[in-house]
């Protein structure tokens, strides 16, 4: 049983914050991602975490414990870095038995223990080979592995799979997702792979320079990102941004630019406040944007549609990923496989106006719809 809470945790070091003001609280068996750009400040929390560093201000309680004081061999965190921290000489059994045998665990103990994590890792058959000679894989479960079986109180993860090549790394994706929830381990992880915190996350705390931007669950930072960072970051191909202003008429209102109007009036009541920041930008998913030949259809769409012509098309096999220009703006649409569209076809692009999101311009400020 252990819960993190970080409270108004903040790092300098001279006149650069890596970290401010920072409010996190991450449950007993929780799986939390710090998920950000390079130089956010991730790995700076995580060395909080484990005492490798020293907050300037703010707390950190393991339950109901504060441990700034504490020294880090003493706070019962296991850490795994994105290099492979293994003791390449010897075998995988005696690496994955290091820290049972320095707490002095019997001889039977230990066999006992190595063999269910070698067994739970997949990784028995090699236990006794030299730990150097494993493949990248079987290195960091030997990595992984060995820090869980101490049964830390927290388990502390920077970019363990950043070292792995594409299909190592989709292995280990997988490995840790099945660790995830068959340990029921307090995991704190930290990634700049937007996919990686979307699919093992229980909840995805996305930073900026030092400052927290949301923290929820993947579901809900994908669809509801609260500010235009977030909608940025996450999401592969980015959400689409088209600038645009507010229109007020009547009791309608309406996004615009000069190449559309979009009926927001739904959103009216959160609209009126920016009546006098027309300065907005609309965001919408790749895969909101619909796409029809021009030749297809009969006459010109009504209501929102942008009139471009296909830039590039990138198919993925199970989708194709459409660039389509509309003056000089570039959009990107997922579409099915099946759809084909030659470069320079004239489209429409159309869009619902419910998956549309709205954002003031500043991306760190609170999104509007
Ligand atoms: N020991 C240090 N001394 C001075 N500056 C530091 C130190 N450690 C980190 N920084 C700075 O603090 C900021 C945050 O660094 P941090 O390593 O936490 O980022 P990160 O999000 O882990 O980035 P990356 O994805 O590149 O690992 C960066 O600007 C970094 O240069
Ligand atoms: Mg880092």
């Amino acid at each position: 049983m252990t819960k993190v809470i970080i409270k108004g945790l903040t790092k300098q070091f001279g006149k650069l914050t890596a970290v401010q003001n920072l409010d996190l609280d991450v449950k007993d068996k929780e799986f939390v991602s710090l998920l950000g750009p390079s130089g956010c400040g991730k790995t700076t929390t995580l060395n909080c975490l484990s005492g490798l560093e020293t907050p300037t201000t703010g707390d950190i309680f393991f339950d109901d414990q504060r441990i700034n004081d504490i020294p880090s061999k003493d706070r019962g965190i296991g850490l795994v870095f994105q290099s492979y921290a293994i003791f390449t000489h010897m075998t995988t059994f005696d690496n994955l038995a290091f820290g049972l045998k320095i707490r002095g665990t019997p001889q039977l103990e230990i066999k006992r223990e190595v063999e269910r994590m070698a067994e739970f890792l997949d990784i028995k058959e090699v236990l006794h080979e030299k730990a150097g000679k494993l493949s990248l894989t079987n290195m960091q479960k030997t990595a992984i592995g060995r820090t869980l079986i101490i049964r830390p109180k927290v388990l502390l993860l920077d970019e363990p799979l950043s070292n792995l090549d594409a299909e190592s790394r989709n292995v280990m994706r997988t490995e840790l997702k099945r660790l995830q929830k068959e340990v029921e381990q307090t995991t704190i992880f930290v990634t700049h792979d937007q996919l990686e915190a979307l699919t093992l996350s229980d909840r995805i705390a996305v930073m900026s320079a030092g400052r927290l931007q949301q923290y929820d669950t993947p579901e809900t930072v994908y669809n509801h990102p609260e500010n235009k960072f977030v909608a940025n970051f996450i999401g592969s191909p980015s959400m689409n941004f088209i600038d645009c202003s507010l229109k007020l008429s009547d009791e309608r209102a309406y996004l615009v630019n000069e190449r559309f109007t979009l009926d927001l009036t739904s959103g009216r009541d959160r609209l009126t406040e920016f009546a006098n920041s027309p300065e907005l930008v609309l965001g919408i998913r790749p895969e909101h944007l619909n796409v029809t030949s021009l030749s297809d259809l009969p006459t010109q769409p009504r209501g929102s549609h942008l009139s471009g012509s296909v830039f590039m098309t990138e198919p993925l096999g199970y989708e194709n990923i459409v660039s389509v220009q509309v003056d000089g703006l570039m959009l990107k649409a997922t579409v099915p496989a099946t759809s084909s569209f030659e470069v320079n076809e004239k489209v429409s692009v159309t869009f619902d106006e419910d998956h549309a999101h709205v954002f003031s311009k500043n991306g760190e400020e609170p999104a509007i719809i």
